[in-house]
């Protein structure tokens, strides 16, 4: 049977005209961002220096800003940026042994550590509360709008459930894309960083209260500056695959 055509969100909605496509500051937009992909690398050792409340703030921006499925926005951060708190961070996450100690020194050393975490699942509350933000923030001049975005969001949510019917695996995916997004953004920042899954999701969601509150640790992300002389992955080249390989150009 073929697929039925279905009406998008704001599908046959007129554009707000409220700015133009000219972005305002076009210097900030002048990155060669292919090159920032090319020359970032995972740092393996930080100086100990901390972040401006700037780049804080910007850091966090990224994590508020990225794009997710139907605005699903099914994240929460456990942000480390003052000792103190990577410690908990590190505490929870790596501890001084065990599987996941490796970590440990870079999440005490780097200047903000991030926790990311997804939902579990997502409920009628949830998906109500999502409405009333996207209107506060006036997404809908017309009420047919916000009703046909509620719709629509219910029925995709219902889409992307997994066998035993919870949202979370769909919510975990929305999250790592926010994930690519701060790693490049905090490169791109002229900022060092580590991906880290190698943490224990359990110990962040007792610690933080993550799964009493509805959500999942996934991942750690650190930022900070790299120390040279004692990153062993500093200065090495790049290995990928060839682009002929991973790609099939259609
Ligand atoms: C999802 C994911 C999980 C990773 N987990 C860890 C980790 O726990 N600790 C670590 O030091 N590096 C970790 N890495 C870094 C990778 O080892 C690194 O990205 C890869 O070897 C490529 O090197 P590059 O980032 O320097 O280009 C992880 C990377 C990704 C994307």
């Amino acid at each position: 049977m073929p697929p039925t055509a279905r009406a998008m969100p704001g599908q046959n909605r007129k554009p707000a005209m409220t700015k133009t496509s000219t972005p305002t500051d076009v210097s900030r937009f002048h990155t060669d961002i292919a090159e920032v992909a090319r020359s970032r690398h995972t740092a393996k050792a930080y100086t100990g220096e901390e972040l401006s409340a700037a780049q804080v703030n910007d850091l966090l921006d990224l994590l508020r800003y990225s794009a997710s499925s139907v605005n699903s926005q099914p994240w929460h951060f456990v942000v480390g940026s003052t000792p103190e708190g990577r410690a908990k961070i590190a505490n929870a996450g790596a501890g001084d042994d065990g599987d996941y100690s490796f970590n440990g020194p870079n999440i005490r050393a780097c200047g903000m550590a991030v926790v990311f975490a997804a939902r579990r699942d997502i409920d009628e509350t949830y998906l109500a509360h999502l409405l009333e933000v996207e209107d506060a923030d006036d997404r809908y001049p017309e009420p047919s709008n916000k009703a046909e975005m509620a719709q629509i969001r219910e029925w995709f949510v219902g889409l992307m459930r997994d066998d035993g019917g919870s949202a979370h695996g769909w919510c975990a995916r929305q999250t790592y894309w926010n994930g690519g997004q701060f790693l490049l953004g905090a490169a791109a920042m002229g900022l060092d960083a580590t991906p880290m899954e190698g943490i224990d999701a359990d110990g962040l969601d007792a610690e933080f209260g993550l799964a009493d509150a509805g959500f999942r640790a996934l991942f750690c992300v650190t930022v900070g500056r790299n120390k040279d002389a004692d990153d062993w992955n500093f200065g090495l080249p790049k290995s990928r695959l060839p682009i002929s390989e991973i790609v099939t150009q259609a």
